[in-house]
């Protein structure tokens, strides 16, 4: 068995985390293919398919070293005895558990692929978050074929968020392997730890059976949204009662046990991750008979919407109760700072809904209007929908600013002049508690920020 890597899927996962094994390990080739010949070209070009700090730098001081991608999926698997897995598991949107259950179709189709080109033993690693045992179906599928080829599954999944991603491959908090309790399993664990071991401390280096692994990537996940639905709760009540949610986080964080982080009340959580792995999680509950851990965690999600949409509420209801007509522009529509991503974007909604009130919107954000035009495609007055680089020209006329996105660039914007720019009165409405409140109402702005009294001259 060799040490070699392929890694089926480029996407925001499988790209960064192999770099990052290129990067530190020159003695391993690591080879990622995709289905999507596109994908591919732009990894192997000069403008990278994803943007994310610090990785164009490591791309290309591996690439063509020992760092390679491809469409060649077939030679990939006959090269390579480490096969992970990464391509997107999507919720169903069909069928049995539509709206909730995974989509394992592109994981069952790699497994039988996989199992047809195999000419010598294989580990085939789960990167993909996907339901606790998967593996034990991946595992029936590959030993299902007349070979004489030893597979082994693991599950390894990635803990890295967007924007950081590169810093939390170099620096994880926990490197997280599952495998089978046998000899043959302990073999394929401790081969996948030595690889990781050439960065990351063996202390976090966890092993643990399968299913303790998948279900640990789904628990990760549901606590983190879990605590932001948790403030944002809290942030509707603070905006009844003149407490101020910021200061509510600081005080409850400053407890070692509850701890500062993922305590920011914003607009809503995002990304391709939470929304998924929460309601997957109900589905296997259900599944097994739960419905009351199954109501329990589906309640993180509807908070969420509920956070979305109260925040249009309230810009509606500050413009007096019409916005027919009225521009708006939108500052950010990635999920988060530090990523052109998209993918379940709080932006989405808010946008959507504020089109269905009329309103002309002008969005402008550093990296993410290619996939903004993309996710608002659909919406019937596209032509009130303006995209513009330039904030200060998005907000030109403009009777209020939603801002979305906490980029930090952002904070450096000259806000008297855009104030100069505007309509009057001037809306300010900060979906995510950036930019200094007092200063925008001393300039003239009428402000909104979430879980804080608003600040209006009105
Ligand atoms: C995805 C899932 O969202 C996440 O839950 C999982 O942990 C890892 O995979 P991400 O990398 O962000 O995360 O997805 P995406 O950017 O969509 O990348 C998946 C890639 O797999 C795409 O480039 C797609 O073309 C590719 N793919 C998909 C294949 O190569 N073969 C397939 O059969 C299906
Ligand atoms: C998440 C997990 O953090 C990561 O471990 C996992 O591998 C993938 O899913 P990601 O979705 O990239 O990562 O970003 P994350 O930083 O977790 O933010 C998710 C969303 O929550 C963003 O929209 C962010 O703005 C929001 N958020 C986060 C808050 O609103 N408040 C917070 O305090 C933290």
């Amino acid at each position: 068995m060799n040490n070699n890597i392929l890694c089926i899927g480029a996407g925001y996962v499988g790209g960064p985390t192999m770099a990052m094994i290129a990067y530190k390990c020159h003695d391993v080739n690591v080879t990622i293919v995709d289905i999507n010949q596109e994908r591919i070209d732009a990894w192997n070009s000069d403008e990278l398919p994803i943007y994310e700090p610090g990785l164009e730098e490591i791309v290309k001081e591996r690439r063509g070293k020992n760092l390679f991608f491809s469409t060649n999926i077939e030679q990939g698997i006959i090269d390579n005895d480490i096969i992970f897995v990464s391509v997107n598991t999507p919720t169903k949107t069909f069928g049995h558990g539509a709206g909730y259950a995974a989509d394992l179709q592109y994981w069952e189709k790699c497994a039988r692929h996989i199992r047809e080109v195999a000419n010598s033993d294989k580990i085939v690693i789960e990167k993909s978050t996907l339901p606790v045992r998967t593996a034990a179906a991946m595992a029936r599928i590959l030993e299902h074929g007349s070979k004489e080829i030893k597979f082994t599954v693991l599950s390894n999944p990635e803990f890295l968020a967007e924007g950081t991603a590169i810093d939390d491959l170099q620096n994880p908090d926990r490197v997280l392997i599952g495998g089978p309790q046998n000899e043959q399993g302990k073999f394929a664990i401790e081969k996948l730890a030595a690889i990781y071991a050439q960065w990351v401390d063996d202390s976090k280096i966890l092993r643990t059976n399968l299913w303790s692994s998948e279900l640990s990537k789904l628990t990760a996940n549901a606590f983190l949204a879990q605590r932001v639905s948790s403030i944002n709760s809290i942030s509707a009540l603070c905006e009844q009662t003149e407490a101020d949610v910021s200061e509510v986080a600081h005080a409850i964080g400053a407890d070692k046990r509850i701890g500062p982080k993922f305590l920011k009340a914003s607009i809503g959580f995002g990304g391709s991750c939470f929304k998924k792995d929460i309601l997957n999680l109900v589905y296997i509950c259900e599944t097994y008979g739960l419905t009351e851990c199954a109501e329990y965690w589906k309640q993180v999600v509807i908070m969420n919407e509920y956070q979305e949409s109260r925040f249009v509420a309230r810009m509606l209801k500050a413009m007096f109760n019409t916005i027919a007509g009225k521009k708006i522009a939108i500052l950010g529509f990635a999920f988060k700072a530090d990523t052109g991503d998209t993918r379940e974007s709080p932006a989405i909604k808010v946008c959507k809904e504020l089109l269905q009130e009329n309103a002309i919107i002008t969005i402008s954000d550093p990296q993410a209007l290619k996939s903004a035009k993309k996710d608002l495609a659909d919406v019937s007055n596209i032509e009130n929908i303006i995209f513009e680089p330039d904030p200060y020209k998005a907000a030109e006329n403009a009777h209020a600013i939603a801002l979305l996105t906490d980029w930090k660039n952002y904070k450096k914007l000259d806000f008297k002049k855009i104030y100069d720019s505007m309509e009057k009165p001037a809306f300010f409405f900060d979906g995510r508690n950036h930019i200094d409140s007092d200063m925008l109402y001393s300039i003239g702005f009428n402000v909104y920020t979430i879980g804080q009294t608003q600040k209006t001259h009105l």
